[in-house]
């Protein structure tokens, strides 16, 4: 795994070339009070550097002679880490981290600008550590104050996305391999949720059990807060209160996924509480179903990122006009967007460190982003009919029998070089 980090800040440095780079890692995020909740290293920072902790900067400096890549961490200190837990510490970051030099981070002042003197732009992410970025400010200010003496010096910030996120939407061999582990514990939890949900059962203790398989199984915990959403709760897409009692005749909608060394798996299966589906259930779920097949036979290299979206839409929007829920031409009920009430959400996302990954979708006022080998998306239509749900005023009213129905089927999908291969397919639709 060392070389693969290895390789990417190589990669990544030839990229920046003249320029340094800056990565803060995540801030630790306050629950209540002065507990904390479990630290989630920043995706950026952990993509490159593999290194875990708290209170550090990342600097990448190819241009400079001795020190390309520089750890500023916490110090190895007894009695802070009786309380807060092991540090690997500055020594350790050189030997175990690949860093060319490392410093305690309370020296960042004193050794950032030797990094930034003679580089001619700062790559950074203005984000979510607002100190930082004043820091960060001030370092540069200082810089440009003082441009006209030394000759040298950034003369602007480029986000680091540009270039870094390119490299993330392509994952590697040692990245899939996570995302292969994480799938396989998420898969497990599925199956056996969907052994357990039965009337008279709470959504909790779903969650619970899916959780429980995660963590025992080596994961983190959950990607995302579970969604487990029966009956008409199914219709609310972030649902995550998951208290309900299920009941004979419920769909029960399953949104869940583990982290596995922060490689994601992002899996929604919709299925029966009781024995079976009722005849409108079965019909929805039928046309979700062709709709995802649909799309997911867009994904292959070379297709817009867009293709399987407009595929998923296109079902989804002739099914709903033969089942008379719109009334109209299917071609203009889409560009008119009159599906939405049914289907509000996108077809997919990146998948990766974060779950919705980084990367962009768009290349261009016009352009879609095209798939190509290595990028991983999730493939997940629904459909959501809200008790209250409201149509376009030129649109019939939908009968009562179709509502309190909400579907969605997600799988993450892999693009390959020749097509894509489904890596979530082991828990059945
Ligand atoms: N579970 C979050 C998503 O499907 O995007
Ligand atoms: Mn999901
Ligand atoms: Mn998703």
């Amino acid at each position: 795994m060392q070389a693969d980090y290895r390789q990417r800040r190589q990669a990544f440095m030839e990229k920046i070339g003249a320029g340094t780079a800056i990565f803060r890692s995540a801030p630790t995020a306050v629950m209540h009070n002065d507990v904390e909740y479990n630290f989630r290293q920043d995706s950026d920072f952990f993509y490159l550097t593999g290194f875990d902790e708290a209170d550090a900067v990342a600097v990448f400096a190819p241009h400079h002679e001795e020190h390309k890549f520089v750890l500023f961490v916490q110090p190895k200190d007894p009695e802070k880490e009786t309380w807060h837990g092991y540090r690997v510490g500055v020594d350790a970051a050189k030997e175990r981290y690949g860093a060319d030099e490392a410093y305690p981070i309370a020296e960042l002042d004193e050794h950032l600008p030797k990094y930034l003197e003679q580089a001619d732009r700062i790559y950074y992410r203005l984000g979510r550590d607002r100190n930082f970025t004043q820091t960060l400010l001030t370092h540069w200010q200082r810089l440009i104050a003082s441009y006209g003496k030394r000759g040298t010096g950034p003369t602007a910030i480029e986000d680091v996305g540009f270039t870094l996120h390119g490299m993330r939407m392509v994952k590697s061999e040692a990245e899939l391999a996570l995302m292969r582990k994480a799938i396989a514990i998420s898969v497990e939890a599925h199956n056996v949720a969907r052994e357990m949900a039965q009337p008279g059962r709470y959504e909790y203790e779903i969650q619970a059990e899916m959780d429980y398989i995660f963590r025992k199984n080596g994961a983190q915990g959950p990607a995302y807060p579970s969604i487990v959403a029966s009956g008409d709760n199914a219709c609310i897409l972030h649902y995550t209160t998951n208290n309900r009692q299920m009941q004979d005749g419920d769909l029960l909608l399953i949104d869940a996924g583990a982290s596995y060394d922060y490689y994601n798996a992002d899996i929604t299966r919709t299925f029966p509480v009781g024995e079976r589906f009722t005849e409108e259930q079965q019909i929805l779920y039928a046309l979700v179903l062709a709709a995802q097949e649909a799309a997911i036979a867009q994904v292959q290299p070379g297709n817009p990122y867009n293709a399987f979206h407009d595929a998923a839409v296109r079902v989804l929007t002739e099914g709903l006009v033969r089942l008379g829920l719109l009334v109209g031409e299917v071609d203009k009920l889409i560009e008119e967007e009159k599906y939405k009430p049914f289907y509000m959400h996108r077809t997919g996302h990146w998948l990766g460190l974060d779950v919705h990954d980084a990367g962009f979708y768009k290349i261009g006022k016009e352009t879609w982003q095209p798939l190509q080998a290595g990028n991983v998306v999730t493939v997940e239509p629904g459909l959501y009919i809200g008790p209250d749900i409201k149509l376009a005023e030129d649109q019939p009213e939908v009968p009562a029998r179709w509502r309190g129905i909400g579907i969605r089927i997600e799988d993450d999908v892999l693009v390959t070089a020749t097509g894509h291969e489904v890596l979530t397919a082991a828990v059945p639709k």
